[in-house]
């Protein structure tokens, strides 16, 4: 008989799993939620052990003061995975917010020092324990709206001592979360003013801080902002390399503004994923498709400085694997909580609430190389779940501003709820 310390019944379960391999989902299976009607999820030591339908789960034997909970037909879901966000950050940016909305221009703004250069200001002026405490108040958001695995970049530091001590508040916030974080070193994302005079130099001290990054364990995955006027393909080949050889993982801002060919590079340099996509040409998406490798759609940012948001129909239709993230930051999405994003996602990208759904679980999972881990309900995976006020998944997509998210569980253990 299974043994288990934690149980939910009379669900509606969505266990979005795996449907022949352990792949993200794509094409037909883009909006396939594995839904049981009437089921229940058994868990132990923060991992499911079995699921099922109707009364069978009487058959499981539930430890002494276990929990058995029901939850009368609502829906049971994955946890949501955040796989993009800046969360490590000091100050606002609301005059920029306002001169945008005047016809301001967010790349000129930045060449002119602005933008990405503003916040890299306001974070180096903040202490650590500032930051750290800035961190917690965001995360801790983020866990209430039902985001139990969540990417933080650095990024607002530029110069490589600033960036390695962003990465280590960043990491230290992820040994104590109640969630499981994911920190990638965003070595390119604007040429710092000192080395306004030279590039290279600066190309090269981020290139060789990679090294540094993976030895003292600070961070899985690289990142560059691959943009026009910002940092082109060749510069960041060398980084891809340094990544690679020191077992990093690449992720990319690719192709969010310009079509660069940051899309079809991110596929060739074998990254996890290749993130805002909003101008990728028809080759990129092919090169993703034939690699398996997801596009990180990020509606909040087209929404907020109000470009034209990412077309998810032509992914779908070339075949690529279609997550989405929040992209928090407070230049171009200061935007919180996954659900909001999958609102964003429907309205503005064109996805199915379902698709949004598996592109917020699974396949943003997979965009983060956890697919085997969580963004599923299925034995063996953590039990990282969100129980929703409602008997419907897909008033995630439209309950704008009050999303229905009721408890949330990470591991097994509540972390959020009513
Ligand atoms: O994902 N565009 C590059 N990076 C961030 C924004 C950073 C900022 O403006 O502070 C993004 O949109
Ligand atoms: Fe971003």
């Amino acid at each position: 008989m299974t043994e288990a310390d934690l149980l939910f019944r009379g669900a509606r379960l969505l266990t979005l799993a795996p449907l022949n391999e352990e792949r993200p989902r794509s094409g037909a299976a883009a909006g396939d939620v594995g839904a049981i009607d009437d089921g229940w999820l058994a868990s132990r030591d923060g991992i499911v052990v079995a699921s099922g339908r109707g009364e069978s789960w009487q058959h499981v034997d539930l430890v002494t003061d276990a929990p058995s909970i029901d939850v009368e037909g609502r829906v049971v879901m994955p946890g949501f995975v955040d796989p993009h966000t800046h969360l490590c950050y000091a100050g606002q940016r609301w005059d920029e917010f306002t001169a945008r909305r005047s016809g301001a221009d967010y790349l000129a703004m930045l060449e002119r020092g602005g933008g990405i250069h503003a916040t890299v200001r306001a974070t180096r002026e903040t202490a650590d324990a500032d930051l750290l405490a800035l961190l917690r108040r965001r995360l801790s958001r983020e866990v209430a709206l039902g985001t139990t695995t969540i990417e933080i970049k650095s990024g607002y530091g530029l110069e490589a001592d600033e960036e390695l001590r962003q990465l280590r508040i960043i990491a230290s916030l992820a040994k104590s979360a109640p969630i499981d974080v994911a920190v990638t070193y965003l070595a390119l994302h604007a040429l710092p003013t000192r080395y306004s005079d030279d590039r290279r130099a600066f190309l090269r001290e981020a290139t060789s801080t990679v090294s540094a990054v993976a030895r003292e364990g600070l961070a899985e995955s690289v990142d560059a902002f691959v943009e026009k006027g910002v940092f082109d393909t060749e510069e960041v080949r060398p980084l891809a390399k340094a990544a690679r050889d020191a077992g990093l993982a690449l992720t990319l801002h690719a192709d969010q503004l310009n079509d660069v060919g940051a899309t079809a590079f991110a596929a060739r340099m074998k990254a996890r994923s290749a993130d805002h996509v909003a101008n990728a040409s028809a080759d990129g998406l092919r090169a993703l498709a034939r690699a398996g490798i997801p596009a990180v759609l990020l509606p909040g940012s087209a929404f907020f400085v109000g470009y034209a948001a990412p077309d998810a129909k032509r992914f779908l239709a070339a075949d690529v694997p279609v997550a989405i993230a929040t992209d928090h930051n407070p230049g171009t999405s200061p935007l919180s909580g996954m659900p909001t994003a999958i609102a964003l996602a429907v309205v503005l990208c064109g996805l199915t609430p379902h698709e949004a759904i598996v592109a917020a679980t699974i396949n943003a999972a997979h965009a983060l190389r956890r697919g085997e881990r969580t963004g599923a309900l299925v034995k063996g995976r953590r039990t990282d779940v969100v129980v929703l006020d409602t008997d419907d998944e897909r008033e995630l997509a439209y309950r704008l501003g009050a999303p229905p998210v009721r408890d949330v569980y990470a591991a097994g253990r509540r972390v959020a709820g009513v």
